[in-house]
């Protein structure tokens, strides 16, 4: 039998899965599932659950597992390691300092800015960052980090469009899949704070082709490499967050999984079996499949979000309007936080709802038809950006000599 399980999932889903409330950062509870199915793959998508390790239990038990160790999820998880990895590999990245005494907090930020990034040393769904050229706002958002008991991470600004190049990795094979662009400021024109991503785009026209190999051959192939020389190998989907700036590409962050929004817009481009690529990572294969075949022209997503979010979401109210009755390859509704009531209702159940993916010739087309497509849904006091994928991106000149 052919299927696809989902644990827990979401009425989006559920459409295509069947859903199993087994909780992803149970590690033997998953296990249990993929031995009850028999699986063939299992698939561990979110950070938190790779973190904490359930990709090495379920490997233990026996199952192919995309999805990197724990070990290797620190590229994500402990932002020391990510830079130590990185230094390492000569891997250009922000300079950074980590703030554990509210004492020490004023001093610090005196050696940052004028634009200070604030974040949480931990994994915070991408809200736990602050960017700012008002110190008292970094200020008070470092404060109130250390009062949560978190660690504060400061780092210098890197200038530069920003790039999402997400690999598929298995030891030292490294396979890019097209690059993105995520806006994660919640308004347009890149104002009010940071989310979890509000849009994205790709691929993306202004990006030179040589950059692009540039991050693939100087970024991620030797993080890839020093992972497996540390006895870290990674075995998944290794995410570059980049701004590409004076001095050429330099990493802002690694993530360990697929990236939301992106990835909505770039699988709605995959023209090769989504599945083999995964399982042949999963079973070590990865250099023995076909480079990804992508279909021409473009995919932007948007997400609409919750009333509040990012601060405080309001969740329980009714969508109408999202059931999948787009043209086939033109739009695409795909869930993200929604449930559904005992009546059979959808509701909101998180900050990001809902993405709507628009798939055109090209951006203004896609642009266009996920825009038509999102004007159909209603959400009480949702919001979502109008300006995904429509401003001029324009690459800085480099520096004679890169830093
Ligand atoms: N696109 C931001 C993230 O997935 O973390």
């Amino acid at each position: 039998m052919t299927a696809v399980i989902a644990a827990p999932g979401n009425p989006g889903i559920g459409q295509h899965a069947e859903l199993r409330p087994v909780d992803p950062c149970a590690a033997d509870d998953v296990a249990a599932l993929a031995g009850e199915v028999a699986a063939d793959l299992v698939v561990i998508g979110p950070e938190v659950p790779l973190v904490l390790g359930v990709a090495d239990v379920v490997r233990a038990a026996g199952f192919p597992v995309f999805g990197p160790s724990a070990d290797a999820a620190r590229i994500e998880g402990s932002k020391a390691f990510a830079k130590d990895v990185m230094a390492v590999a000569g891997v250009r990245t922000a300079h950074s300092e980590i703030v554990d005494n509210p004492a020490e907090l004023d001093a610090a930020l005196d050696r940052f800015g004028p634009t200070w990034v604030v974040k949480d040393d931990g994994l915070a769904a991408g809200k736990g960052v602050v960017v700012t050229a008002d110190r008292r706002a970094a200020r008070d958002h470092g404060a109130e980090l250390l009062e949560q008991g978190h660690p504060v991470l400061l780092e210098s600004f890197l200038d530069g469009p920003e790039v999402s190049l997400f690999c598929l990795v298995d030891g030292e094979t490294v396979i890019p899949l097209l690059p993105a662009q995520d806006h994660k400021r919640v308004g347009d024109g890149d104002s009010g704070p940071n989310t979890g991503g509000m849009g994205a785009y790709t691929p993306l026209p202004w990006l030179p082709a040589e950059t692009l190999t540039e991050i693939v051959e100087d970024v991620v192939k030797p993080v890839a490499a020093e992972l497996v020389a540390r006895g870290s190998s990674f075995s998944g989907l290794l995410y570059a967050g980049l701004a590409v700036g004076t001095n050429g590409p330099a990493v802002v962050e690694f993530n360990c999984r697929f990236g939301d929004p992106e990835t909505q817009a770039v699988l709605a481009l995959l023209d090769s079996p989504f599945a083999e690529l995964l399982h042949a990572t999963a079973t070590g294969r990865l250099a023995e499949v076909d480079a990804p075949r992508w279909k021409d022209g473009s995919a932007i997503t948007v997400v609409l979000a919750a009333e509040n979010y990012p601060a405080r979401p309001r969740t329980g109210d009714v969508i109408t309007g999202a059931e999948d009755g787009a043209l086939e390859g033109e739009t695409l509704v795909l869930h993200a936080g929604t449930d559904q009531r005992a009546d059979k209702a959808l509701v909101s159940a998180g900050g990001r709802v809902l993405n709507v993916v628009g798939v055109g010739a090209d951006l203004a087309q896609a642009r266009e038809r996920a825009y038509a497509r999102l004007a159909g849904i209603k959400l009480p006091g949702s919001h979502f950006r109008t300006d995904i994928g429509a401003t001029e991106v324009v690459v800085p000149e480099r520096n004679s000599v890169a830093g």
